[in-house]
């Protein structure tokens, strides 16, 4: 027994002896081990938790705004939230990143909008706000394949990703910033009406028609379209062409003024059938948009391969 004791005190004595002497060997140790912690925090948990918490937030779009359109470029205003961060996504930050735009079933991606956003702080719901974003049009295929499609859809998908650097505190990791949202498309632009018109004798630019034109706007965009140039026609008849100048249209509902130059053969009937009592439904088909003569191919498109039934309202 005693011997027992003593040899165990012995085997003490002789692991406290190592330990004194062999200390810097236990620091390293101990040094490793954080450093690997350290490392698996850094590279594996901090890129697959940010990442994961970054794929569970959810991006609000209040309004988007297109001025300035031209044949390669357009001014972009941004107004939106992010909401859904949790854990380490409400304590991180973004870094400023370039996100592509595109059609969510168009394989394979084909982008229609860049657009540089700001840094972005972690929250509840963080804005996102961006004005005036000059933005060059990579593939004019692409957007008007974009703006057909918001034009003529109730609603649509549109997918944005973008890569950059989440921070938390000093620690940082790459992440891919993938996003799809369903918005309101113009529903083929159901719910135009002409509210007022008046024949007038013929002004000097040809026209003999001018009103108002209501707009049924249930998206979130605002679009400047420039000069509208439209197509009429009633029971399948010509009926002359019209302009709805400098549209710039809002979200809501609206009314714009337009005139039209009826043609003399078309006025007659016209005319009738504004009598007659019967609803009159006239056939619109863009022909064409431009700025200041500068024709927009990627709205012009769009426009003139839909045919919009306009009613006239009613006169009470
Ligand atoms: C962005 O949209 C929100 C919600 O519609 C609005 O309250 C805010 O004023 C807008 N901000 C800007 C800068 O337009
Ligand atoms: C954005 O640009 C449009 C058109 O150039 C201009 O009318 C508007 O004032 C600008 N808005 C801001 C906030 O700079
Ligand atoms: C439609 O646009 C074409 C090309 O700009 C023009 O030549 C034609 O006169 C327009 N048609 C009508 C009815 O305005
Ligand atoms: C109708 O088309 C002609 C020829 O393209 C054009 O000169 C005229 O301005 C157009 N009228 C309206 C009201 O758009
Ligand atoms: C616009 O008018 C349509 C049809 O009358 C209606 O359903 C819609 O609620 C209106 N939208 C707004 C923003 O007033
Ligand atoms: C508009 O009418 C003109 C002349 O009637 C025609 O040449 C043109 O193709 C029409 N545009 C569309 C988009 O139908």
């Amino acid at each position: 027994m005693a011997s027992s004791t003593a040899k165990n005190g012995e085997a003490a004595d002789k692991v406290g002896r190592h330990c004194r002497r062999f200390w810097w060997v236990w620091l390293i140790a101990f040094c490793l081990l954080v450093l690997i912690i350290m490392i698996i925090v850094v590279y594996a948990i901090l890129p697959a938790v940010g990442q994961k918490e970054l794929d569970k937030t959810v991006l609000n779009l209040h309004s988007f705004t297109i001025l300035d359109p031209s044949p390669t470029s357009l001014l972009l205003s941004l107004n939106s939230t992010i909401t859904g961060a949790g854990g380490i996504a409400a304590h991180s930050r973004l870094d400023p990143m370039e996100v592509i735009f595109f059609l969510e079933n168009h394989k394979p991606i084909q982008p229609f909008m860049s657009l540089q956003l700001p840094g972005i702080k972690g929250g509840s719901s963080v804005p996102v706000i961006t004005t005036n974003v000059t933005t060059a049009i990579t593939s004019v295929p692409a957007l008007t394949e974009f703006s057909a499609s918001l034009l003529a859809s109730e609603t649509l998908r549109v997918a944005i990703r973008g890569r950059t650097t989440l921070r938390v505190g000093k620690l940082r990791t790459k992440v891919n910033y993938n996003e799809a949202v369903t918005i309101k498309g113009f529903n083929r632009l159901d719910g135009m009406e002409i509210e007022e018109y008046t024949l007038l004798n013929r002004q000097a630019d040809g026209s003999n028609l001018a009103g108002k034109v209501l707009i049924p706007n249930p998206t979130v965009f605002e679009i400047q379209m420039g000069d509208v140039h439209i197509n009429m026609s009633l029971n399948g008849q010509a009926l002359g062409n019209g302009t709805i100048p400098g549209l710039q249209i809002r979200p809501g509902n609206h009314t714009y003024d337009f005139r039209a130059r009826i043609q003399s053969t078309a006025l007659a009937p016209l005319v009738t059938a504004m009598g007659s009592g019967k609803p009159v439904v006239l056939d619109v088909r863009g022909n064409g948009t431009d700025i200041n003569g500068v024709s927009i191919p990627w709205l012009a498109g769009p426009l003139s391969s839909l045919d919009v039934k306009v009613p006239l309202k009613i006169r009470g």
